[in-house]
């Protein structure tokens, strides 16, 4: 009997390149299970064959219907930030009624150590994992590239790139790779539960000003701040006082160090260095 592989959020960045990453790797599409919240979002997949079904976070009953079947799920967290784990449980919940082998989970860099202020959902969800008895592989991911690439007309529209994040590194890596890794860990077929610590090359803050700059020909220059003054200039730039805390509490999470990750899981999963932050720039600014 094949392998029938799962994909939430595959109407999502994540979820859409890991199931063409499945059928690059030689999936048949109709092994493959696309669950969206929107399955219209995802016509261009149903068109290649993928089984589309309704999958939507907040309502069992579709989840129950879409996991029927699946062998092996890739769990892509929710957007909802604050509904996370409760909409992830059920997920889960879900997936152990209908008998799903192993779930693939992306949750966050250093998920049981960091001060993130993102990651206490995804500590949630792995401890939910952890007593389903449903054997499991932590994708704890580091930072997207695109988180920055996706602000560079702010940046190169100011010159400047604001932060609380000193001289500190972050393992970014490009979505893409994360999505690679994300199929492979889905195509192992070894038994029992895995954990990988996810990121690229460290690059600083300098670095990436550097990288837009060549990229794009305009220059843009790191300004790092204190915390409190990194709040004040979001709040003058018109950002909420609530959202300014939240990014300025992520940034503390970069000068801590706590997004940097010296391991090379990525590396192995992937099967080859990560694209470099200069080549992802490259290919999304230039
Ligand atoms: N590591 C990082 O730097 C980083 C950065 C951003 C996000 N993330 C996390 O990684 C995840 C994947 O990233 P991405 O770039 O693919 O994000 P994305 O493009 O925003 O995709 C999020 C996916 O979650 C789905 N979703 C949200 N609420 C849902 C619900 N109630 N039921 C079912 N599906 C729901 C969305 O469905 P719809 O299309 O219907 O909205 C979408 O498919 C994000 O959701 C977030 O948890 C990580």
């Amino acid at each position: 009997m094949s392998t029938i592989y799962g994909v939430t959020g595959a109407s999502g960045h994540l979820g859409h390149l890991t199931v063409t990453e499945l059928i690059a790797r030689d999936v048949a599409p109709e092994h493959i299970v696309a669950i969206a919240r929107t399955p219209e979002k995802v016509a261009d997949l149903a068109d290649l064959g993928v089984q589309v079904r309704e999958g939507d976070y907040t309502r069992p009953d579709t989840l129950l219907a879409a996991l029927a079947g699946v062998d092996r799920l890739l769990l892509v967290s929710s957007s909802e930030v604050g509904q996370r784990a409760a909409q992830h449980a059920a997920v889960i919940d879900a997936a152990k009624a209908d008998g799903v082998g192993r779930i693939v989970y992306t949750s966050i860099l250093g998920a049981d150590t960091t001060q993130n202020p993102l990651a206490p959902e995804h500590v949630e969800t792995e401890t939910a994992l952890r007593a389903s008895g449903i054997a499991h592989t932590l994708l704890r991911n580091g930072w997207y590239i695109e988180n920055y690439t996706g602000q560079a007309q702010q940046y190169l529209a100011t010159g400047a790139i604001l932060s609380a994040t000193g001289d500190a590194k972050v393992s970014g890596a490009a979505r893409e790779d994360y999505a690679i890794a994300a199929a492979a860990a889905l195509l192992d077929d070894a038994d029992g539960d895995r954990v990988y610590e996810l990121g690229g090359a460290a690059f600083s803050f300098d670095d990436l000003a550097g990288a837009i700059s060549d990229a794009t020909g305009t220059t843009v220059a790191h300004t790092p701040l204190p915390a409190d003054e990194y709040t004040a200039a979001l709040i003058g730039a018109g950002v909420d006082e609530q959202t300014a805390g939240f990014l300025a509490a992520l940034d503390a999470t970069i000068a801590a160090g706590e997004l940097e990750t010296d391991s090379d899981d990525l590396a192995r999963l992937i099967g080859r260095a990560p694209t470099p932050l200069v080549d992802v720039v490259r290919a999304q600014l230039a």
